[in-house]
């Protein structure tokens, strides 16, 4: 037989194990994986020359802002910049224009994505008063639901509103029955909107960057994830919290998984690289919601993502203008900062200084978000019958982070001047190289659309 593409001399992680092999791809997936560098015939030939070959990483959070918000990123350049980044398969957020409620908006943002991405993408729909909606969102193919708790009912279209608990009891129930996930935004608004007034009464505004921590410290978290964990146990539903950003959040999540509610958690590298130290420097740069936090915060991010506590790295990739981000009051200044075409190299920096494994890098990006969100072993996993999504990383490149290589739109990054060693260097989705030495290669609309109840 012969096969598309071979990748010969490859060391091939996995999430507990690594080993040498040859990879084999038949139709866009993985037809084989031999120990022996066999007499093989295959019409593309990728010598790995004893470079380490990942699982493509499924990033379970960004922004591609499409439709409605694309002068920030759209689903091409953020799906560029995935691809650059090793990222092979991304879970798209709902809060873009019209927002992603219903089937027929869900309908809008998949016909673009089909179109435009270059790497895989789930599309996320928003839990907000839409029972009726949940169960043909799923048969339309949404990966999942985001309980966006920072939200305001003024940032919906009229008539829709976040839900209260005994509403939103009944749609936990019903997403529950068919075992998808609400990934949660935990933060309580009421709390913040008090401490927001009290900090803006008593004078605290332009450039007072530790007034974006104050007015949401960590116990705005604690609070959203009780309240979290109470729907999850009325209705059996799994929960994940995305974008964990504080010490104590980290234990009471760890004891409520004790107790038997079904959660997870993700942090990404704004929150286990900076603290608020940091703000000073990069101002609106790392004005992200949740906050980004004190060092005592930080350091219990990291050593949670490190040792599989926090079971996923997602990175909240997360576009604004620079209008948005450095031209306004420091309270107006939008949330957010990309993150998609860093994130693993900052990961196999880390591993490079022998703060994290790259089996336990496998885990975090690939098979655990694959695991929790229903798509492993199709993804998140290199072995015979998953999809061909693998990403080729040279450990020993070194090499500067800059603003102008970024593909997002926005191409401010606070990593800008990072020096870090380890980069992904060729990227194939679905079995075709879109990524090779930091360039695209590939054509738009090779990613294809994922959600957990496809078949492979
Ligand atoms: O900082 C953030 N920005 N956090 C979020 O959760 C939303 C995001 C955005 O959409 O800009
Ligand atoms: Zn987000």
């Amino acid at each position: 037989m012969e096969y598309d593409l071979m990748i010969s001399n490859a060391r091939i992680v996995g999430p507990d194990a690594t080993q040498e092999g040859c990879i084999l791809v038949k139709d866009g997936k993985i037809a084989a994986v031999s120990k022996e560098q066999g007499d093989f015939r295959a019409k593309e030939v990728i010598d790995a020359a004893g470079k380490y070959v990942l699982p493509g990483g499924v990033d379970v959070h960004v922004h591609f802002r499409d439709p409605g918000l694309t002068y920030k990123e759209d689903f091409s350049t953020g799906s560029m910049a995935a691809a650059a980044g090793g990222i092979t398969t991304i879970f798209d957020m709902p809060n873009v224009q019209p927002p992603t409620l219903n089937v027929e908006n869900f309908e809008i943002k998949k016909k673009i994505a089909e179109e435009k991405s270059y790497v895989n993408y789930g599309i996320y729909a928003y839990l907000v008063n839409n029972l009726d909606q949940i169960t043909p969102l799923i048969e339309a193919g949404v990966c999942g639901f985001k309980w966006d708790l920072s939200t305001f009912d003024w940032e919906l279209p009229e008539g829709w509103y976040l839900p209260d608990n005994n509403e939103a009891a009944d749609i936990f129930r019903e997403i529950a029955k068919h075992g998808y996930v609400v990934t949660v935004h935990a933060e309580d608004m009421e709390l913040v909107k008090n401490y927001t007034e009290h900090l803006k009464e008593t004078g605290r505004d332009q450039k007072d960057f530790l007034a974006h921590v104050e007015a949401r410290p960590d116990i705005v978290e604690l609070s959203a994830l009780h309240r979290t964990f109470v729907l999850s146990e009325v209705s059996g539903c799994k929960v994940h919290i995305t974008h964990l950003t504080s010490r104590r959040g980290l234990e009471l999540i760890k004891e409520y998984q004790r107790r038997g509610i079904p959660v997870t958690s993700d942090v990404g590298p704004s929150w286990f690289t900076f603290c608020a130290e940091d703000y000073e420097k990069y101002g609106g740069g790392i004005r992200v919601i949740p906050a980004i936090r004190y060092q005592n915060d930080t350091d219990a991010l990291w050593e949670g993502l490190a040792c599989g506590d926090i079971e996923v790295m997602a990175t909240d990739h997360a576009p604004h203008s620079n209008e948005e981000k450095f031209e306004r009051s420091w309270w107006d200044t939008l949330p957010g900062t990309i993150g998609v075409q860093t994130s693993l190299p900052i990961l196999l920096d880390r591993a490079n200084k022998g703060e994290i494994t790259l089996n336990r890098i496998v885990d975090c990006y690939a098979s655990q978000p694959a695991r929790i969100f229903g798509l492993y072993p199709r993804k998140g996993l290199i072995a015979p019958g998953a999809d061909a999504d693998i990403t080729i990383v040279d450990m020993e490149k070194e090499w500067t982070v800059t603003h102008e290589e970024m593909y997002s739109k926005t191409k401010y990054t606070p990593y800008n001047g990072f020096q870090l060693k380890g980069k992904p260097v060729t990227t194939i989705v679905m079995g075709q190289v879109v990524m090779q030495d930091g360039k695209i290669v590939g054509q738009p609309g090779a990613g294809k659309l994922v959600n957990p109840k496809q078949d492979w």
